[in-house]
């Protein structure tokens, strides 16, 4: 991991550098200067100016501009705010917050400083997903540090500023990775998701004006804050400035994690970056973004990985997992693997959600094992298509668009395995 040649952009430059994860291996490389400047130098609203002009967008899924998001937090509200940190990196296929976590914990500190100070935040809550334990440590040892050297407290820097942060620990469901199933696991209840309105900047953590952002989000800003928007810019498309970290797993000759502009063909990443299909064998399908993003086919794989480009072939960026499947495997096999997930883990509050995830599951388990009809098909797409925009959350569309996706470029792959009674590939991944 992290070896490759290609890993030589700003958030991961040092991360093969022994003492960078220390405070002062990452003082010596310019670390913590970005947020003496915010402080001491820029008004609030100036950060979330250079923020938004910079175009920032969310890296936990939805691609949410982040200096728009941290302008709804009320400004003339006595209660106290809060900043939360999502490092729940639950998504399947999802494996690029774990390093920021691991190597970059200041930076993304850095970075929470810079948007508490924009926002106005007295506290940041920091959510690991249960499983991240060596992540944990690091953050937790991070944070010790930036308290001793006086970056956090009740003086930071000596400008009289306050802000503090924890680390809460979650304990294993996808569902606290959605803002509000998040921030109810925070308060120490069921995590499931709120109705919004209220949303988060008016009703958050506590009932306290919140905003939530990811570990790679908050890990972009001190670049930002340092080198300027325009620099930023420099990376990416016009619509999706910067870089992201694509993580690549499945049939590839080097999984791992990759630095590279927004915009960049995903058949760049699969064939240059992570060393193509082994054995020789076609590529048959990639998801672009984490599991729950609806795959391309083989023949799509041009698309540039920015959302302007990906909307177009009815997918999106997700968290940039990419996950690559080559010609042995059989799609409803993968679609089995997915619907099992989703209907394990769905929180059962609303009922398209619940008893949809379900019907999917049980449908496409049936046509796998040979005992489907031609008309499973098309009742499967009719569950998936009545699961989405009707829900409290997006997890029930996170659900229906991975099976909608699978069915709308293998349809073929669930015919067969009716006409046949049987699964035609008996060289794909064992269930
Ligand atoms: C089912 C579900 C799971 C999610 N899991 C995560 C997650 O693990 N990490 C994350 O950062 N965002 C996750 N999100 C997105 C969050 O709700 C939220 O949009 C994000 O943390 C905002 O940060 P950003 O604007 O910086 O991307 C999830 C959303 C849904 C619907
Ligand atoms: S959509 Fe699913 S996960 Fe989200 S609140 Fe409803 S039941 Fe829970």
């Amino acid at each position: 991991m992290l070896e490759s040649p290609y890993v030589t952009q700003y958030l991961t430059e040092h991360f093969s550098e022994a003492d960078y994860p220390t405070l002062e291996g990452y003082e010596r490389r310019g670390g913590y200067r970005a947020a003496r400047k915010a402080i001491t130098e820029m008004a609030p609203d100036e950060v979330i100016e250079t923020v938004k002009t910079a175009g920032l967008q969310g890296r936990g899924g939805a691609g949410f501009s982040a200096g728009l998001k941290w302008s709804f937090m009320p400004k003339d509200d006595e209660r106290p705010k809060y900043l939360v940190c999502n490092a729940d990196e639950s998504e399947p296929g999802s494996f690029k917050d774990r390093i920021l976590l691991e190597r970059g914990a200041h930076q993304m500190l850095e970075g929470i400083l810079i948007a508490a100070w924009a926002t106005g935040a007295c506290a940041t809550f920091i959510y690991i997903r249960g499983e991240y334990a060596y992540p944990a440590v690091q953050v937790e040892r991070a944070i010790a540090e930036a308290y001793a050297k006086g970056y956090l407290g009740e003086n930071v820097m000596g400008t009289g500023f306050r802000h503090d942060v924890q680390v809460t620990r979650g304990a294993g469901a996808y569902i606290c990775g959605e803002e509000t199933g998040l921030l109810e696991s925070l308060e120490g209840k069921k995590g499931q998701p709120r109705k919004k309105p209220p949303f988060p900047a008016q009703y958050g953590a506590f009932g306290m004006p919140t905003t939530v952002n990811n570990v790679e989000t908050f890990s972009h800003v001190p670049h930002i804050i340092g080198k300027g928007a325009d620099w930023f810019r420099g990376f990416g498309t016009e619509k999706s400035p910067g870089t992201t970290i694509f993580g690549v797993s499945g049939h590839v000759v080097r999984p791992g994690l990759y630095e590279l502009p927004l915009g960049t063909p995903l058949s760049e990443i699969v064939f240059e970056h992570a060393g193509g299909i082994p054995g020789g064998r076609k590529v048959k399908g990639v998801i672009p973004g984490g599991m729950s993003m609806p795959i391309l086919p083989a023949g799509q794989l041009d698309v540039p990985m920015a959302n302007e480009f990906l909307r177009e072939r009815k997918t999106m960026l997700g968290t940039g997992g990419v996950m690559v499947m080559d010609e042995t495997t059989c799609m409803v096999r993968a679609a089995s693997v997915i619907s099992y997930f989703f209907r394990d883990e769905s929180c059962g509050q609303c009922t398209q959600c619940r008893e949809g995830t379900g019907w999917m599951h049980k449908i496409i388990e049936r046509i796998e094992r040979g005992a489907g009809e031609e008309e499973d098909i098309d009742v499967l797409g009719d569950v998936a298509g009545k699961m989405e925009a009707k829900t409290i959350c997006a997890f029930a569309d996170a659900a229906a668009w991975p099976i909608q996706g699978l069915l709308r470029h293998f349809r073929d792959d669930f015919v067969e395995h009716v006409r046949q009674r049987k699964c035609p590939f008996p060289g794909s991944f064992e269930l």
